[in-house]
């Protein structure tokens, strides 16, 4: 349970941190997550969004320890997603059911659709404002960050951006600041961007630009997972502006899976082409590898290089698993390259480069087939080809 914590004067984080957690929805949450809440104490009491439905009691109990949550007067709920709304029904069920509930207009919908219970659903414009006594709260659309119905909620007078999923991390530990945490913590910013927000790219970099242009003052941003930024918000801003324009580095990403070390030992000779080239390699076996954390190396690989052993006519099912993945997430910008090895019928080569068609990465080289197991004179074409593809992601970069 997070003790509530006044993060400035009269706001409150009253979220739960879910230790537990290890696979949210598909994304491997090795450190838990937290849902954060936010409680704001004006002459009018807002509650921002709430958490998950398992923690709804341990929500109130937070409330309680700061206000008695009956005279909570206004809920804001900045997107659907039931990590963030599943406690709606137990909150509006204690602080009275006619309460407002702020949201977008796709909030409205989304959470009618949801939620079967009488919601006083009250949905606002981009830009408009609430006046809740000495401070003025500000919704802002961030329609597709990552959901239709996504908004933010910004406190005026104070700076402080309520962003919803956006900036946020899945980590649950013992700090609650980023001036209470290493660097570290990029780390899982950067898995969090590459598995959840990476296909909406673009309108990151709109909204970016257009919250420059505004001038608008960010002292603090607090996002519905992990830690606040309060020291350098502008640490995460100008991460997110960095990742959403998908500049890469020169790095190769080996992805691959092996049924008798044959694509292994091949991926190993392509590891060593690229790595003589000065270009950073990462090789991960899709059966020991997460495919968030395949995702997350993905943010800033100039190449993909997945190799697959032909099964049944068809590629492996876990490196079909990741490459769905991976496409989803819509990376841009990157060049691509199969291998592989076979027994009779061969095609996986062929599959991987299809599906890099489809995915609109830069083929950059036909890709390398082996039969059986790789003889010396194989690895040598292996070590060929990661040379090949060091040299096309150094000229990249000149
Ligand atoms: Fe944290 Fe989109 O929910």
């Amino acid at each position: 349970m997070y003790k509530p914590m006044e993060i400035a004067k009269g706001i409150y984080n009253v979220g739960c941190r879910d230790w537990d957690i290890r696979d949210f929805h598909g994304y491997s949450t090795y450190q838990g997550t937290t849902y954060n809440a936010f409680l704001i104490v004006d002459e009018k009491i807002v509650l921002v969004d709430t958490v998950k439905k398992e923690f709804s009691k341990e929500l109130l109990d937070n409330i309680s320890k700061i206000i008695d949550p009956e005279k909570i007067d206004i809920v804001i709920s900045n997107h659907t997603e039931m990590d963030h709304s599943g406690a709606l029904p137990a909150v509006m069920h204690r602080i009275g059911e006619e309460k407002p509930i702020y949201c977008s207009k796709m909030g409205k919908r989304n959470l009618g659709s949801h939620f079967t219970g009488k919601l006083n659903l009250i949905s606002v414009d981009n830009g408009q404002e609430l006046a809740i006594g000495e401070r003025t709260l500000s919704f802002m659309e961030t329609k597709m960050l990552h959901w239709p119905d996504s908004m933010f909620t910004y406190v005026k007078e104070d700076g402080i951006l309520f962003s919803s999923d956006a900036f946020g991390q899945h980590y649950a530990g013992d700090a609650m600041f980023d001036d209470e945490i290493g660097g570290h913590i990029m780390e899982h910013a950067a898995k969090y961007f590459a598995n959840i927000l990476l296909n909406y790219a673009p309108r990151v970099e709109q909204l970016l630009t257009k919250v420059a242009e505004s001038g608008l003052a960010i002292n603090m941003i607090c996002p519905d997972h992990g830690i606040i930024w309060r020291k350098n918000p502008g640490t995460i801003i100008d991460a997110y502006a960095r990742w959403s324009k998908q500049e890469c580095a020169p790095k190769a990403l080996i992805v691959f899976d092996t049924m008798w070390k044959s694509t292994a030992a091949m991926a190993r000779e392509i590891a060593r082409g690229v790595e003589s080239q000065g270009v950073r390699v990462r090789v991960m076996n899709t059966r020991k590898c997460h495919r968030s954390d395949i995702m997350t190396e993905m943010l800033d690989a100039k190449a993909l290089v997945v190799g697959s052993p032909t099964l049944n006519n068809g590629i492996f099912p876990v490196v079909a698993d990741v490459l769905t993945y991976i496409k989803g997430l819509r990376p841009k910008n990157r060049m691509a390259v199969a291998f592989g090895s076979f027994g009779w019928s061969g095609e996986a080569v062929k599959i991987l480069n299809k599906e890099f068609e489809a995915m609109d990465l830069e083929i950059v080289d036909p890709g390398l087939a082996v039969k059986y197991v790789p003889d010396s004179e194989d690895l040598v074409r292996c070590f060929d080809l990661g040379v090949t593809i060091g040299q096309k992601v150094t000229e990249s970069f000149s």
